[in-house]
């Protein structure tokens, strides 16, 4: 059945493996898993449309293998006509992918709502909002870029959040998730302006342990501490 992986509250938090230690990866996700995530944001990076080199289709089947939880995959790469498939077959739920890299971005949107995987585009920081419009009846749900795509541990770039209310005006069931910076001091801005699914790396991954008051362990304290008490359907 698809599209059972949306939970009614908000926002949803989804944790960048970006931030991970990459060689303790399983252990990493379960511990998120455990702390509440809602999904598991994985950033694809081909060292051609960003300067960075990350996760491959073989790490998402690999990882498939281990959670319930929806790998949301986020493919910053010069072909992704070329490379979705891949990420489809490997057991990806979401995919999104920069609409400039793409010559037919409705028919690629089109083909990953054929398989039943959550269809979005992302946009960078410079991407006017405007370029989803003619996208919009093939959409689920725009990442908002909030630092300039490549790298984890980025300043947040406020700005971008102004693209969020004439999305939601043109349509309302659209999902926005906001990537790049995100933290537990930015998070109840992001909470304000409606966001759906916060991604965030290096402030779960990274978070000390004086994060919070909450004996918990420090990502389920980080998790919670982003998530604050907003609950909003
Ligand atoms: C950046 C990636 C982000 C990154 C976020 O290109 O798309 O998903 O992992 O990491 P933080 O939360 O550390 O900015
Ligand atoms: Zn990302």
């Amino acid at each position: 059945m698809p599209y059972m992986d949306l939970q009614t509250f908000r926002p949803l938090i989804a944790p960048s493996l970006l931030a991970a230690d990459p060689l303790h990866l399983l252990d990493e996700m379960k511990a998120v898993q455990m702390a509440g995530a809602d999904m598991l944001h994985v950033d694809v990076m081909d060292g051609h449309y960003v300067p960075n080199m990350t996760f491959g289709p073989q790490w998402v089947a690999a990882l498939k293998k281990h959670t319930v939880l929806p790998l949301d995959v986020h493919l910053m790469v010069s072909a992704p006509t070329v490379v979705a498939p891949w990420f489809v077959d490997a057991g990806s739920n979401w995919i999104s992918f920069h609409p400039e890299t793409e010559s037919h971005p409705y028919r690629l949107l089109q083909y990953l709502k054929s398989k039943k995987v959550r269809a979005g585009v992302a946009l960078n920081p410079g991407t006017p909002w405007q370029i989803v419009v003619p996208l919009l009846p093939v959409l689920d749900f725009v990442l908002i870029m909030s630092v300039n795509p490549g790298f984890g541990g980025q300043t947040f770039i406020p700005e971008v959040l102004s693209k969020i209310m004439p999305l939601k005006a043109l349509k309302p069931d659209l999902i926005i998730e906001v990537d790049g910076g995100v933290n537990v001091a930015n998070a109840p801005l992001l909470i304000e302006n409606q966001v759906d699914v916060m991604v965030a790396g290096s402030a779960i991954f990274n978070a000390s342990s004086e994060v919070g008051v909450l004996p918990l362990g420090r990502y389920q304290d980080a998790i919670q501490h982003l998530r604050g008490n907003a609950l909003y359907v």
